[in-house]
């Protein structure tokens, strides 16, 4: 592997390993996260050129989200039995952990090479009470990439008190290479029948889980993404294109649960994870710039690995606590095969 390393901004750097086969993946560690992967000189995922214009312009791309991803409805949890209140920064939600979460903080790293395999290992602290969530945790995320184009994301973390803990990773895809193009004509293949209902436009869950099967969200057998965005169903309309839950069929990670294809080109989605959040950047025409090219409605998309939001509201989503001293573990890999 070939590794090097260059300045990010504010102090940040940029990691970027290339492999045998000449494929490149960059990560930095202010937010500790991947923002090049570059097959055949196309880059198939957003990214800026500096940590000051995620700032300026959108924090999330990329990024390790926590430490709880998605939106918790008016931004409580019980934990214990006890009401905690979190930081609500989509008032009167919590997004993505609240304001200033995992996403714009510098985390320490290191990069470690196995020679057809390395790994860039991110470090952070969170303080007790950060943003509202009991327990100083410890968190280490390990990007690794290997000589097969295999991209995989290890989580770890451990709390000194009971507290809630859902992380993901935020890389938005766009196969084409260009964010001005929409990724309409992609193909989805998703391992899902069901999918966590939003209620309206604050995008908080409605409280039911439904079943996709032969509607037009229903990817179990590969289709353009196009068909679900013209498909009419109510949850489509609702937000504009895709932003919802997908809770997977057969969890398991040597399973493809997700592959997004376009031409010879595609990305297969394993994780340990219940459940892929899958936003289609519903931006409209509010989408901002990168490298130039001003950002499509639905120019990209994401695969958030996750239980899915909501899980305060519908317990058969799954369990977000983590208890004090327990060691959190979790695993999603994106393959890149062409
Ligand atoms: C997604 C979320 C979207 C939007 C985005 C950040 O995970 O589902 O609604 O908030 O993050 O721009």
């Amino acid at each position: 592997m070939k590794i090097s390393t260059e300045a990010f901004g504010l102090g940040a750097s940029l990691i970027t390993l290339t492999n045998a086969k000449g494929v490149s993946i960059s990560f930095t560690n202010f937010g500790a996260r991947v923002v090049n992967w570059v097959v055949d000189g196309k880059n198939i995922v957003w990214g800026f050129d500096s940590c000051q214009e995620y700032l300026e312009k959108d924090t999330y791309p990329g990024a390790t989200i926590g430490r709880t991803a998605g939106r918790i409805k008016d931004g409580i949890v019980d934990i214990n039995g006890q009401k905690i209140q979190l930081n609500q920064n989509e008032f009167p939600q919590t997004l993505h952990g609240g304001e200033d979460s995992f996403e714009t903080k510098m985390w320490a790293y290191e990069v470690i090479d196995n020679g057809d395999m390395a790994e860039v290992k991110f470090y952070l602290t969170s303080e007790d009470g950060a943003n509202g969530y009991p327990g100083k945790l410890d968190i280490v995320v390990s990007h690794s990439f290997d000589d097969n184009s295999c991209w995989a994301i290890d989580y770890e973390a451990v709390s000194t008190k009971d507290t809630v803990f859902n992380p993901t990773g935020h890389v938005y895809f766009n196969l084409t290479g260009d964010v001005s193009k929409p990724i309409d004509q992609h193909r989805l293949k998703l391992a899902a029948s069901r999918m966590v209902a939003l209620k309206d436009k604050t995008e908080i869950v409605r409280g039911d889980i439904l079943d996709i099967k032969d509607t037009g969200l229903d990817f179990r057998q590969e289709k353009p993404m196009q068909d679900a965005f013209v498909s009419g169903h109510e949850q489509v309309e609702l937000v504009g294109g895709i932003d919802h839950p997908f809770l997977l069929d057969d969890v398991d990670l040597d399973k493809e649960q997700a592959r997004l294809t376009l031409g010879d080109l595609s990305v297969s989605v394993r994780t340990d994870r219940p459940s892929l959040v899958i936003f289609t950047a519903n931006f409209g025409d509010l989408g901002t710039v990168y490298r130039g090219k001003a950002l499509a409605n639905h120019g990209g998309m994401t695969f958030e690995a996750q239980v899915s939001p909501g899980s305060e509201q519908i317990s058969e989503l799954g369990d977000i606590t983590l208890k004090a001293g327990e060691i959190y573990r979790a695993t999603t890999m994106y393959q890149l095969n062409k």
